[in-house]
């Protein structure tokens, strides 16, 4: 059963909120644990709100997000009201940007960087989440003076709900995270996308990015789990080299609405939900 009360928090490239309804159809009825080790905005996890479950990014500043709403969402809320409640423009914007990137340069993970990270998705172009070579945020303005940055029932629910099942919010990367999977776990992969075109650049999440080389580790990965009795559902582009990576399992096409790309053409494509049961 597919759960309405909570949203996600930040506008994340390659959200599934628009999906749910498919992904969940596709999920198996039963199993034991819940692993999403690519957990991004988490839109499908607040959909099925499982009560034992294991998330997982390597965003350590979204990571810390969660972790500050499960341990004090009113916290989170005072300050990203703080935030709201100065008058935004270009100045504070930037103001407001560089104290967020001044955080990541000094690996100061607190409610305050939650904040900021709160403020900045709504504030930026988009709501992207882009960083430089350096690991930095270096999204643009979206120009916008009087935004609200969060929804307080949202926050709320969302802190009470993982303060009140077993949720466990990891920061590894995903093969490190994925060694805790057992017989009877489910595991739900969205990776990073195979690009369709090298113009393809919002995949860059992590300074690290996501390269071939981790698509080919994820494969074998999933073959791992499903040698090991773990259910495993997997996102990504209808691309040739999908086929290839996952040969011998069950690959379903799926037509998608893009929300995140400047090119009007591309707003529409095809995905596919790759399942082992
Ligand atoms: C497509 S997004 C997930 C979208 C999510 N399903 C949603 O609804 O918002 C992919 C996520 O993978 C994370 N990521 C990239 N490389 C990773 C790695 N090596 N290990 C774990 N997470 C990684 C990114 O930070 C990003 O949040």
């Amino acid at each position: 059963m597919i759960n309405n009360k909570m949203a996600p928090i930040l506008k994340w490239a390659g959200g599934k909120g628009q999906l749910i309804d498919l992904i969940v159809e596709n999920m198996p009825r039963t199993y034991n644990r819940y692993f999403e080790p690519f957990i991004g905005g988490s839109a499908v996890l607040l959909a099925l709100m499982p009560k034992n479950a294991y998330i997982n990014d390597i965003n350590k500043q979204l990571i810390n997000l969660y972790k500050q709403i499960k341990k004090s969402p009113n916290k989170v809320l005072e300050y990203v009201e703080n935030l709201d409640n100065e008058l935004c423009n270009k100045e504070k914007y930037y103001e407001n940007r560089d104290r967020f990137n001044e955080k990541i340069l000094k690996k100061e993970l607190d409610v305050e960087c939650a904040a900021l990270m709160i403020w900045l998705n709504k504030h930026c172009f988009n709501g992207l989440y882009r960083v430089n070579g350096k690991g930095l945020f270096n999204v643009p303005y979206n120009n916008k003076k009087n935004v609200k940055s969060v929804d307080e029932k949202n926050i709320s629910a969302i802190g009470t709900y993982l303060k009140e099942n077993n949720i466990e919010i990891c920061c590894k990367d995903f093969e490190e995270f994925c060694e805790n999977v057992k017989k009877g776990d489910f595991v739900y992969f969205d990776s990073p996308y195979i690009s369709e075109s090298d113009t393809a650049k919002f995949t860059d999440y992590t300074k690290e990015g996501f390269s071939m080389e981790d698509h080919k580790r994820l494969a074998k990965l999933y073959r791992k789990l499903d040698k090991i009795g773990a259910k495993v559902m997997l996102s990504n582009n209808d691309v040739k080299l999908v086929y290839e990576l996952y040969k011998g399992y069950n690959i379903k096409p799926i037509e998608v609405k893009r929300m995140i790309n400047r090119n009007a053409l591309k707003r529409f494509g095809r995905e596919v939900i790759i399942t082992n049961y």
